[in-house]
């Protein structure tokens, strides 16, 4: 089934809300460079490679709505170009962790600079060029790593995920759930467990509708039944996507990853990290260096206006952790799988 996380329609973007899934299945719309920001800063479209895509179509949008006929005075920067830098710097503003992001904003920076002074209106239209070329390239990337991941994946595993790295994180078929989705088409039978993921429950709500709607089988623990599942030999492997990968292999990923990767390794559980080469930061030195986004307390208070949690507590909501590189069996990425991954394999990737 083809899930549209991200589409362009009547020179607009349209993004699932994915907040109100599964319950609710809605598209909301986008039209400028400060309302994807918004979408993405309140989870509208979450996952890091559809933010990106998301940052993407932001840039295009902006250079679109902002009038063409702001040209440059002589000597003076232009208003055109103002606006696209006010554009930039809400989009960079919207998450912290996710580097594809940053990876996105700097691409179609690129684009955008290259273009100085042509026409506004042409600028415009070779953005969004640009950001429907980084939505299907997306997809390419996530079959790529899906056919990689699957081979590792032995016929009847039964594999845990964390988190949603779907296609709903994605612009279609996914990292982690790509992977699946890929053995399943090689005619392997797996099975997932998916850790229902707290406080945001990716898991509950679109990994588990994801697996169901293809008819993967999928079971939900919530997050503290993992080492019981692992203990009693019902785990053979752990696939997870990332949002950020550092030069040294660290990887980033939603809350409670790490606490998974340790069980795996007390469990000789094989932990797999699914990685597009855009999710890797080769500017930044090791896990301890990325920015953690640290999120409302409301949401682990209580559920929209019910609050279960005592009146007067002090609240902690950091929504990534980092797991170490030694405890990564290997990062799945589109160019092939990185078997315990460090400084020289991973810029071996990019040579
Ligand atoms: O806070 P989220 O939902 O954006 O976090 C998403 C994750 O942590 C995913 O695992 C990660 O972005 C990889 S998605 C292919």
């Amino acid at each position: 089934m083809k899930v549209e996380t991200l589409r362009w329609a009547d020179n607009k973007l349209e993004m699932i809300d994915q907040r109100i899934l599964p319950a609710s299945f809605e598209y909301l719309t986008y039209d400028s460079a400060a309302s994807v920001a918004e979408g993405i800063h309140s989870m509208v479209v979450r996952g890091a490679p559809a933010i990106g895509v998301a940052a993407a179509y932001g840039v295009a949008l902006e250079a679109l709505r902002l009038p063409s006929t702001l040209r440059q005075a002589q000597g003076e920067r232009s208003e055109f170009d103002k606006g696209m830098e006010a554009g930039f710097t809400v989009l960079a503003q919207s998450r912290p962790t996710a580097i594809n992001l940053f990876w996105a904003l700097k691409r179609m920076r690129s684009v955008w600079e290259s273009m100085k002074g042509q026409d506004n209106a042409a600028v415009a239209e070779r953005l969004l060029a640009e950001a429907h070329e980084i939505l299907a390239e997306d997809i390419r990337i996530n079959r790529a790593m899906g056919a990689f991941g699957a081979q590792l994946l032995p016929d009847g595993a039964r594999v845990l995920t964390h988190c949603n790295a779907g296609a709903l994180a994605t612009a279609g078929w996914g990292t982690a759930l790509g992977v699946f989705r890929s053995a399943v088409e090689a005619g392997k039978k797996i099975s997932v467990i998916a850790d229902e993921t707290r406080p945001f429950l990716q898991g509950a709500r679109l990994t588990a509708r994801e697996m169901v709607q293809e008819n993967i089988p999928v079971t939900l623990i919530t997050d503290n039944m993992a080492g019981f599942m692992m203990s009693r030999g019902e785990v053979d492997a752990v696939v997870v996507g990332t949002d950020r990968v550092a030069a040294n292999g660290d990887v980033a990923n939603k809350i409670g990853t790490y606490m998974v990767a340790v069980l795996a390794r007390r469990h000789n559980i094989p932990f797999y990290v699914a990685c597009p080469l855009s999710t890797i930061d080769m500017n930044i030195a090791s896990g301890a260096d990325i920015p953690i986004e640290e999120r409302s307390a409301d949401e682990v208070k209580g559920f929209r206006d019910y609050h279960w949690a005592a009146e007067g507590v002090s609240i902690r909501n950091p929504s990534f952790d980092v797991t170490p590189a030694e405890l990564v069996t290997a990062l799945i990425t589109e160019r092939g799988v990185v078997r315990q991954p460090d400084r020289d394999k991973l810029r071996a990737l990019f040579k």
